[in-house]
């Protein structure tokens, strides 16, 4: 068997477009997931896609004799690490969930690979990392900010300790890949975003409105210092994450040390245009009302995804009719995400616009 990445969270949203992304470019994939926020058919579409059996192993990264355990097994010459809790709501409610997972994970994982000798990493950051940005577009070089959640401090924390890792030791190369707000499906509808529970994101608690199982979209915030008084956001294409996860991973083969990279696309949207873009896309009213600002949400936030573009020849190349289209496509084809049916949720009644 040939070099293989391990890809710890493989099973979720942005892991399994990016192992896809991988085994169509020929590479060996070994998918480590504890399936707390995924299930095991994602892994199964994606054998039905690539028609190649996904090595997939159940377990948690925070079993350090099962990391021994693999990375004894396997030829494993990188890593590409997704895994952790991802809530901001919840990581207010629940901190120590997020400190052991997100940090205390990322530890334990890199102590196996030091034990293993496997120095390449492409880790999942976050804008979040930037806190409230000082300058839009927000640029990486002007460096990190304060986090508002704890969630955000799990990836500015994570952050710091991989700066101090690879300082220690020049043998680690390491990607800090800063998504912005990542949306959209694979184009087959095969493999999309399956969030378990009541979604937080703002086109997951859309689609459900589209769906007909909430009445009305919340619109969080009304005041706000923007083109409408809504939240601006940089929405950017799964798909084109997953390309730029292929590509930070090639670029690690040739520059030690660490690098951080704006993933987004540099244009910001506001609230209710995604509201008027869906809308227009899908032909479906999505009523909406307004609420008080969600807590630590900020004003406006989007990327100059210059550097990822120079040092990477990464660029998103689907627009935001692309993102909804994809979306839908995979709402619709799954309306119960990967679960064939759920006696949960309620039936399905499009409000088609009138
Ligand atoms: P996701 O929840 O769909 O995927 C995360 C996967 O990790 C899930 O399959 C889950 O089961 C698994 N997992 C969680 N804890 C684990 C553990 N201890 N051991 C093994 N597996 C574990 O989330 P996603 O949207 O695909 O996000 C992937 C990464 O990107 C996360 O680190 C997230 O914080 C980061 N990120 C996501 C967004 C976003 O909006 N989706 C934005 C910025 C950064
Ligand atoms: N929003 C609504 N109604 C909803 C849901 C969201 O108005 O029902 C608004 C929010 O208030 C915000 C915007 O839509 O103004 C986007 O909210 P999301 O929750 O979709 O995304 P965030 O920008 O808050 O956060 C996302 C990820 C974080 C990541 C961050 C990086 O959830 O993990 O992007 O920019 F850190």
């Amino acid at each position: 068997m040939g070099k293989t990445t391990l890809i710890t969270g493989g099973a979720g949203y942005i892991g399994s477009h990016t192992t896809l992304a991988l085994i169509n470019a020929g590479q060996q994939v070994l998918v480590l997931d504890n399936l707390c926020n995924s299930c095991r058919e994602s892994l199964t579409r994606l054998e039905r896609l690539t028609l190649t059996r996904v090595d997939f192993i159940e377990g948690d990264i925070r079993n350090t004799k099962l990391l021994d355990d693999i990375f004894s097994r396997y030829d494993i010459d990188a890593v590409m690490h997704f895994s952790g809790l991802k809530s901001v709501e919840e990581s207010v409610r629940k901190p120590l969930d997020y400190y052991a997972n997100n940090v205390v994970g990322t530890l334990n994982l890199c102590h196996a690979m030091a034990r293993y000798e496997v120095f390449k990493l492409v880790f999942s950051s976050s804008a979040t990392v930037y806190g409230a940005p000082r300058q839009i577009p927000i640029i990486e070089d002007l460096g990190t900010g304060k986090p508002i959640s704890p969630y955000g401090r799990t990836k500015l924390m994570t952050e710091e300790l991989l700066a101090d890792l690879c300082l220690s030791d020049p043998r680690w190369s390491i990607a800090l890949l800063r998504y912005f707000n990542p949306i959209g499906a694979h184009e087959s509808g095969q493999i999309g975003e399956n969030p378990n529970g009541r979604p937080n994101n703002l086109l997951p608690c859309l689609t459900q409105v589209a769906m007909g199982r909430v009445p009305e979209l919340t619109v969080f915030g009304s005041d706000y210092p923007t083109v409408d008084g809504t939240c601006v956001r940089d929405y950017v294409h799964v798909v084109d994450l997953a390309d730029g996860h292929l590509k930070a991973l090639q670029a690690l083969q040739s520059r030690n040390g660490i690098h951080a990279w704006n993933l987004g696309t540099g244009n910001g949207y506001s609230v209710l245009q995604i509201i008027r873009a869906f809308e227009d896309i899908t032909g479906i009213s999505i009523p909406f009302k307004f609420a008080p600002r969600r807590a630590g949400d900020i004003a406006e936030c989007w990327s100059n995804p210059t550097k990822a573009g120079r040092d990477l020849g990464w660029y998103a190349q689907r627009d935001l009719v692309r993102m909804i289209q994809d979306t839908w496509r995979w709402q619709l084809r799954n309306p119960h995400g990967y679960h064939a049916q759920s006696d949960l949720l309620a039936p399905v009644a499009l409000k088609q616009r009138v």
